[in-house]
């Protein structure tokens, strides 16, 4: 199994450009499901993750190109992909593809709005709490849908002539249930009206793609969505927004290491909670026109408290980087996290390179050390594994980061991107 190996201490120094989002293009690809034309893709990044959802898109009938090299960018652009549902052939989403990724379980919608039927396992995905599903089953069934749970599948129908619109008030602020109601409204009869929807960038990316194929939906980046059902939606163009979460993992890796970093495409509305929490460490970050830069330059970092919350706020997504910066801190800082009931798996892993953490309950309080030293390391899941990373490029000596199989789930080419920058970081096959 391929590992990480780093040799911490180097300061970060040039460019790194930032792929398309994965969280945007996941439901965008998905939202391909809606129409028997074409959706054409742009920015989509090259990720476990995404060739994951493809081998389970293909076997709804779903065809597949990746567009071959164009002359004038250079190889780190993103892939142009083209989608395209002419006919919906199987309507089971089956164990052995949903498993490994919560996100396929989103199909759902799609299916149901289009096919009026589908049968969707129930889905796995990064251990980091219980994730249930029981929103959207709330959502599908105002909807008209009706759902079974069999032998470890949904088993959800629409009422004869579609599904048909409601008004949905979600409990709490959840992503994936607000996409998956978000695209199954689009082909319903009537006006459906989403309280408390999530309103994250990659909902809003999703939802200007959707008004792209012909949806109608009012309020796009509120907590309230407005989608007027329509007959059919026609094929687009689309590009995948900038990923939030890289950007904000490679911002506080320069911000760990020490240097002067341009994160290329990134764009600070879509993390400006993070660039704050990074600002009052004492990390400078300014938007440039061609992105992001970040800059630190000896001094300490301070302690800084945070919460993780829905967007706007401190992103559940950035909780474990931020934590391997704040064991370097000088002082004390309290990390709640507020989304997820289990998502301090990196903890014990950190304590390996030498940090202090203690954890009660939802805090997490990290006290600063003047020096981490290099581990033998594993990674959990997605962001537990990038937190391990960032600890490995300010430790003494050699750090292993073992089972990065994670990783590759997320993050594109983050060994050459590092290492671009100056990191001393490869991959040990
Ligand atoms: N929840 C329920 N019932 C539901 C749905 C969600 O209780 O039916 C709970 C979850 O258990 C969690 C909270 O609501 O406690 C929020 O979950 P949400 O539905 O917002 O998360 P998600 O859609 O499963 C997406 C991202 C996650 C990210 C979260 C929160 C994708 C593909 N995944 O997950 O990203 O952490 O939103 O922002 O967009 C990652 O990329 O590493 C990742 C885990």
């Amino acid at each position: 199994m391929d590992r990480i190996r780093l040799i911490g201490g180097n300061q970060l120094r040039g460019e790194i450009p930032i792929s398309g989002a994965k969280n945007a293009a996941l439901p965008l690809m998905i939202a391909s499901l809606l129409t028997k034309e074409p959706l054409i893709l742009e920015n989509v990044p090259r990720l476990a993750d995404v060739k994951q959802l493809e081998r389970i898109l293909e076997n709804h009938g779903v065809d597949i190109a990746a567009h071959g090299r164009r002359a004038a960018p250079s190889h780190i652009d993103g892939q142009r992909m083209t989608f395209q549902a002419a006919e919906i052939v199987d309507t089971t989403a089956p164990y052995e593809l949903v498993s490994t990724m919560r996100a396929s379980f989103w199909v759902i919608g799609p299916l149901l709005a289009r096919a009026h039927e589908a049968r969707v396992s129930l889905p796995g995905g990064c251990a980091i709490g219980t994730r249930p599903v029981d929103l959207f089953l709330y959502g599908l069934k105002e909807l008209g849908a009706e759902i079974d749970i069999d032998e470890g599948y949904v088993v959800a129908r629409a009422p004869k002539g579609g599904l048909r619109g409601a008004r949905i008030s979600f409990p709490k602020v959840t992503v994936g249930a607000t996409h998956v109601i978000m695209m199954a409204a689009t082909l319903a009869r009537g006006t459906t009206v989403i309280e408390n929807a999530a309103m994250e960038p990659e909902i809003t990316n999703v939802a200007e793609c959707l008004v792209a194929m012909g949806a109608r939906i009012d309020g796009i980046g509120t907590r309230t969505l407005t989608i007027e059902g329509v007959d059919e939606l026609h094929g687009a163009t689309h590009e995948v927004l900038p990923d939030r979460i890289e950007t904000g993992t490679y911002a506080m890796a320069a911000a760990m290491a020490g240097g002067n970093v341009l994160l290329r495409n990134a764009r600070a509305e879509h993390l400006q909670a993070a660039l704050d929490v990074l600002g009052q460490s004492g990390v400078h970050v300014s938007q440039e026109d061609a992105g992001l830069r970040i800059q630190r330059n000896g001094n300490g970092l301070q302690a800084v408290h945070i919460e993780t919350q829905p967007f706007p706020g401190f992103p559940t997504d950035l909780q474990a980087q931020f934590m391997a910066l704040m064991t370097m801190s000088d002082g004390v800082s309290q990390i709640r996290e507020t989304i997820f009931e289990n998502r301090y798996m990196h903890v014990a892993e950190l304590a390996r390179f030498g940090a202090d953490i203690k954890v009660e309950g939802q805090v997490a309080t990290v006290v600063g050390v003047p020096e981490l030293k290099g581990a033998q390391v594993m990674a959990t899941d997605l962001r537990a594994s990038v937190s391990l990373v960032i600890a490995g490029l300010a430790a003494r000596g050699e750090t292993m980061v073992n089972r990065i199989y994670h990783l590759d789930r997320g993050f594109e080419r983050l060994e050459d991107k590092l290492s671009r920058c100056g990191a001393e970081i490869e991959r040990v096959v």
